[in-house]
Order: C-alpha cells, then sequence, then structure tokens
C-alpha cells in the first residue's frame, strides 16, 4: 500500500473515532437541532390537563389546496383554511393545556414548501400560545425536506416541546421520539413529580425490507428507548420525596396504528372503524413491550382517517382520533373530527390535589356546534389492579 493512501486509511479512521455521534448502525444522526428551552407541562389549578389531538393535517399550500371527501355543496370555497379553521374553534371549545399532532400533518406531494407547509398547519396552536408536539406520518417527508428535515423544522417553531431524538439514546431508528413529563399542580405535594408520562415516537413510514410490503413500525432501538425511559420515570415516581405506591400513568402517541388495534369488533369498541387497519405487515413487538412496561394506559394514532375507535386489549386503550385535515382523504357527509384527552387528580385527605385519579376522552365534529360524542372512561385508578370481570359470551351461564 503507497504511503499517501495508509494516510488517507489513517485520516478515516481518526475521523470515524471522532465522530460516532453523527454516525450510527442505524444510518440516523442524532445530533439534536437547536432546541428551545424546555417548558414545563404540569396540570393546572382544576387538577385537570387536556390533550387536544390532532390527526392527518394533510396540510399543502394553504387556501389553493382543495378540500378532499367533501359533500357537493361543500366544495366551494372549502381548503386547507377549513383545517385551520377546525383547530381554533377546538382551542376555543376545549381550552386545551396542550395540543399533540400525530402525522401527516403535512401531505408532503402537494405541498410547494414543505417548511411554509409546516409554518402554516401549526400557526393556530403557536398563535393560541399553548404548548404543543408533533410526530412524523409517512406523508411528511414527502416534500422539499427529509423526515430528518421535516423534524429539524418542528423542533424549531414557537411553543413545540417536540425534540429531534433522545439526547442519552445513542442510536435511534427514525426522527422525533422522545417523551414528556406532566408535574402535579403547582404548590401540592407532587408539584416536582411527574404524575402523567407522554411518550412520543416515529412510527416510520414505509417498509425498507424488500421481503416485506407496506408500511414502517416502531424498532427494537424505539423499543428499548422506550423501556429504559418508562423504567426511569416508574422508579423516580415510586421513590421518595413523595414516594407513589404504583407508576404513573403514560399516554403514547404515534402515527401509524399497531396491528393489535384490529383486535376489536363493534362488540367491544367505542367508535367507528369503517375501513382496514393499515397498520405495518409484520409486529414488531411494540404493544407487548408496553404491556411489560405496564405504566401507558393509552395508545392515540391517526393513519386511518375513517376509524375513530378506541378499544382495550389488555389493560391499554388503542385509541384512533379519526381524520382532521380537509385536503386528506374522509367521507363526504362524515365530520372532520378531533379527540380529546383529560386526566385528573384526585383530591387528597388535606384537600390537596394528589395522582391522577382518571383519564376520559371524547371526540368533536367539525360541524355546526362541535357536538362531541363517543364519552368514555379510558382509565381509572380504583378499577385499576382489580381484574376486569370476564365478558361471558353466548349469555346463559
Ligand atoms: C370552509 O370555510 C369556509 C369559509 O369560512 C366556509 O364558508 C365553509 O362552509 C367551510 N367548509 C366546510 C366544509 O366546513
Ligand atoms: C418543588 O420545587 C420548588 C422549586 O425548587 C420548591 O420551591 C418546592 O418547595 C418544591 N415542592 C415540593 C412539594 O417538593
Ligand atoms: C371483541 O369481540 C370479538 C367477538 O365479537 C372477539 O372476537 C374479540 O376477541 C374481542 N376483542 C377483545 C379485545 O376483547
Amino acid at each position: 500500500m503507497a504511503p499517501a493512501s495508509s494516510v488517507v486509511v489513517a485520516l478515516a479512521l481518526v475521523l470515524l473515532c471522532f465522530a460516532p455521534i453523527n454516525i450510527s448502525a442505524a444510518g440516523v444522526r442524532r445530533q439534536p437541532p437547536r432546541q428551545q428551552l424546555p417548558q414545563k407541562l404540569r396540570f393546572g389549578r382544576n387538577g385537570e390537563f387536556k390533550i387536544l389531538q390532532v390527526a392527518d393535517m394533510h396540510f399543502a399550500d394553504g387556501k389553493k389546496t382543495p378540500c378532499l371527501d367533501v359533500l357537493p355543496s361543500q366544495v366551494h370555497g372549502c381548503s386547507d383554511l377549513n383545517t385551520s379553521a377546525f383547530i381554533r374553534r377546538m382551542i376555543e371549545a376545549e381550552k386545551p393545556n396542550f395540543i399533540v399532532f400525530t402525522g401527516d400533518n403535512i401531505f408532503g406531494f402537494d405541498a410547494t414548501d414543505s417548511a411554509k407547509s409546516m409554518d402554516a398547519a401549526f400557526a393556530p396552536a403557536i398563535a393560541a400560545g399553548i404548548p404543543w408536539a408533533a410526530v412524523l406520518g409517512n406523508h411528511d417527508q414527502e416534500g422539499t425536506l427529509s423526515r430528518e428535515g421535516v423534524m429539524k423544522h418542528i423542533v424549531g417553531l414557537k411553543h413545540t416541546l417536540s425534540q429531534f431524538n433522545p439526547s442519552e439514546a445513542h442510536i435511534i431508528d427514525g426522527f422525533g421520539n422522545y417523551n414528556l413529563e406532566v408535574d402535579g399542580v403547582e404548590g401540592s405535594g407532587l408539584a416536582n413529580k411527574s404524575v402523567l408520562n407522554l411518550y412520543f415516537l416515529d412510527s416510520g413510514d414505509y417498509s425498507t425490507v424488500p421481503a416485506i410490503p407496506g408500511y414502517g413500525w416502531i424498532k427494537p432501538s424505539q423499543q428499548l428507548w422506550f423501556q429504559h425511559t418508562s423504567a426511569k420515570l416508574r422508579k423516580a415516581y415510586m421513590s421518595p420525596p413523595q414516594a407513589q405506591k404504583s407508576s404513573a400513568p403514560g399516554l403514547v402517541y404515534f402515527h401509524i396504528p399497531l396491528p393489535e388495534f384490529a383486535s376489536f369488533d363493534a362488540s367491544n369498541f367505542t367508535g367507528v372503524r369503517q375501513e382496514g387497519i393499515s397498520s405495518a405487515t409484520v409486529n414488531s413487538g411494540f404493544f407487548t413491550t408496553m404491556v411489560e412496561a405496564g405504566d401507558v394506559k393509552a395508545v392515540f394514532t391517526g393513519h386511518d382517517h375513517l376509524n375513530d375507535f378506541c378499544g382495550q386489549l389488555t389493560g391499554i386503550q388503542l385509541c384512533y382520533a379519526g381524520g382532521f385535515g380537509y385536503h386528506a382523504y374522509g367521507k363526504a357527509g362524515w365530520s372532520r373530527r378531533a379527540r380529546v384527552v383529560v386526566a385528573s387528580l384526585e383530591k387528597t385527605e388535606k384537600g390537596g390535589w394528589g395522582a391522577v385519579k382518571s383519564i376520559k376522552t371524547w371526540k368533536r365534529l367539525d360541524d355546526k356546534h362541535l357536538t362531541a360524542i363517543d364519552g368514555q372512561v379510558l382509565w381509572s385508578k380504583n378499577s385499576a389492579g382489580t381484574r376486569r370481570k370476564k365478558h361471558i359470551i353466548g349469555g346463559g351461564a
């Protein structure tokens, strides 16, 4: 080997040694781009924390972008701006503490400029000054920015608590895997403890494995991060000061439903299923990982715009939000909709606020009165731990 090329090889080795952060086995850069100062999420003085989920905005170019699947009488004057108006109406009606956008925030194919499209799509949340978070769907990267580029843009926007990826995970697949803690009421005994945990994951876009067709899935690297994070949070919550007896409830947000969403029919879900469950064609085991961790009470996805149900499997509620955006496919005459989740704290004997007592949900339709439907309790502390009664199928005995 000529001396010159040995130098090149040596230099390359040196570079590799000093740049491990930018290169990973998963081919993923994890160096976080500019982040905002962390804002603290906490329960309000009313003992509640309310989350608005916006699924599948499919935003493109604003006023120029027409609505899909609306009634013939609604076509005229309908555009992406109706999606923005719906967010503003929801904010006005529900006054959420936090907004989660669960992917397909923009419809990349039709957006001339992905960054501008995102700026417009998230503008109503930013204008309202409400902290918000977003994860990626399978359409966000189809425009002028890659998935990495889209997530980098999101984390630089105002009032967002979205993160590029966890700084402690050296290798992780995808962009926009992170968690947020929601502390107890200011001045209460649990003011400095996370009483509700929120997890956000990148469920990918499409399979890159030729032998496996279809959508992406949550990879082992992401599940390992989830396991570590959940374990750390459980330990902190159950340790002094104010050691609690059981873990704080966790809620998980991502875009593509898990194969387990297909476990239900109308007899055991609340809401509707009007199309198939478009999960990955393989099961990467994230549902089992969550069951094992034990703290997750509900999972919220989008992706299938005509499904809006919640069903419970092995102690975890699996919920769709239903399609929100007007440039997304839908069903004419079937209103666009959003899901609201509210966690409520229990009152302590001394009249203060304690741990989370219940988690409830409902949806609102983008009709004249923002009709609320399908109210249900997703989880309650009192019934947790006690085994659910077995339903006797077939009646009689
Ligand atoms: C879209 O917004 C326009 C302007 O506010 C409104 O007139 C129209 O009814 C909306 N369309 C739908 C389908 O909500
Ligand atoms: C929480 O932290 C704040 C600021 O550090 C402190 O003033 C307060 O006493 C703490 N509250 C509890 C219950 O630990
Ligand atoms: C829902 O009910 C159907 C039968 O109607 C049953 O096959 C299915 O296992 C049930 N799912 C769950 C999660 O209980």
